[in-house]
């Protein structure tokens, strides 16, 4: 398995070009389904969660082909609608072909998604509100069976905010019949970015960005062939400028979204950063040591969870005490464990953590157990004293564009050590 060699102890400055948000580009992959137009998509960010969805794609038919970050796509022969346990369980947003493939085929057979590190997370609502669509469906040795001769569309009101889940019932809901309102929508860019994709293709949604989606089924998405570009990635960009905040240096994201991310520039402001702003690029210099923070994660526009373990790598090293409550996940603290060893000074409590500043972290050998807690892992290690060696990157890689190469840039001193 590759690990990180990371010597901490200078601050980083420079620039950085942004990708394709991974979040944004899954659900599009898999809405892909819903149509025979071909569709190019650009500003596809080189991830293994997205080579791990298009290896899915591939095996229910579709045929796509890749040159640097764009991506041919052709939905038009569909094959199979099988989504098989060998590659859902690597990669839980395979639960997101659900929906579009039910929609266009009339069924679907999805390996249920296991839990992961930072918990059970269930699809519950997801099926329940594909039943409430019209489909059939029964879980059966570990895979979802659905089936529907044609959706029909209906007011779904959500029991709690769900991303994938909002995401799947709206691709269901396109091919429907008649009109589907899902109320309680999640409001993530991401799923806005999805909306915007499906309305490229000849969708009718409505209230795209708020908690109540409207949307009126069509007959096909058949028109002319489409091109899209995918949104920047919010939390590579968050991640970035924390990398600046932690490392007392100086860092411009540029090809961003500075709108989608407030909360997370609130924060990172309170803890003593200078930001400036345009509207594709975000600057932040840290001159002094950060202040610590205190704050909750909670659906878009809150905090968003995804930045929680960057956040509490900054407040490792604050002046003071930060407290962070995280509400979204049950088991995403796995990072704070691996931070004390690196000398921080972290109480966890249920589902709060409390952490004091220390003067220095010393770097240590670690180990990532899930795509943001080695984020999180990666920046205490370029602020510590001394080497770090992060093992088990694999789980970077999921989400992080060559994200050695863009912190070299930066002036990190990082290798990756393939074992
Ligand atoms: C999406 O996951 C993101 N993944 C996650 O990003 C992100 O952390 C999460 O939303 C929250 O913002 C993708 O978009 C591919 P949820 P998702 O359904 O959709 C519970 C990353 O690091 N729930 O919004 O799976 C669930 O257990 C990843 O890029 C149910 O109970 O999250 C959780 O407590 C990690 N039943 C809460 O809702 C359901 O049917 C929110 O989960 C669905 C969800």
């Amino acid at each position: 398995m590759d690990k990180f060699l990371i010597r901490g102890g200078r601050a980083l400055s420079g620039e950085v070009k942004i990708s394709g948000a991974k979040n944004a580009a899954l659900p599009i992959l898999a809405a892909t389904l819903l149509t025979e137009t071909p569709v190019t998509l650009t500003n596809v960010p080189e991830l293994r969660d997205i080579s791990t969805m298009l290896k899915l794609l591939s095996g229910l038919g579709v045929e796509h082909c890749s040159q640097d970050s764009t991506l041919q796509i052709d939905a038009s022969q569909l094959r199979s609608s099988l989504a098989p346990y060998e590659l859902v369980r690597t990669m839980r947003a395979s639960i997101l072909v659900l929906g579009p493939l039910l929609a266009r085929t009339g069924q679907a057979v999805v390996s249920l998604p296991g839990g992961c590190a930072i918990g059970a997370r269930p699809v519950d609502l997801h099926l329940k509100g594909l039943v409430a669509l019209g489909a059939e469906v029964e879980v059966q040795g570990g895979y979802i069976h659905a089936r529907a001769k044609k959706l029909k569309g209906c007011r779904l009101v959500l029991d709690q905010i769900t991303v994938t889940g909002t995401e799947n019932l709206m691709m269901a809901a396109v091919l429907a019949q008649g009109r589907t309102i899902i109320e309680n929508a999640a409001r993530e860019p991401e799923v806005a970015d999805l909306a915007r994709f499906l309305i490229k293709l000849g969708a009718h949604i409505s209230g795209v960005g708020t908690e109540t989606l409207e949307i009126e089924g069509v007959e096909a998405l058949d028109g002319d062939p489409v091109e899209y570009e995918i949104m920047p990635d919010r939390i590579e960009t968050g991640t970035f400028l924390t990398a600046a905040a932690i490392t007392g240096g100086r860092i411009r994201t540029t090809h961003t979204c500075p709108h989608t991310l407030d909360a997370v520039l609130e924060k990172l402001k309170e803890a003593g950063a200078e930001i400036s702003q345009g509207s594709d690029w975000i600057e932040l210099t840290q001159r002094s040591r950060p202040q610590a923070i205190s704050f909750h994660t909670a659906p878009y526009p809150g905090f968003p969870t995804d930045m929680q373990a960057q956040l509490m790598a900054l407040n490792c090293l604050a002046h003071g005490v930060g407290i962070i409550t995280e509400t979204i996940f049950e088991n995403r603290f796995m990072h704070a464990l691996e931070l004390r060893r690196m000398g921080a000074d972290i109480t966890l409590e249920g589902h709060t953590a409390i952490c004091k500043g220390v003067d220095k972290l010393q770097g240590a050998p670690v180990c990532a157990s899930d795509l943001r807690a080695s984020a999180s892992l990666v920046l205490a290690a370029l602020a510590a004293e001394g080497e770090t060696v992060i093992d088990r990157i694999y789980h970077i890689d999921r989400g992080y564009e060559r994200i050695e190469a863009k912190l070299a840039r930066l002036g990190a001193i990082i290798e990756r050590v393939h074992e």
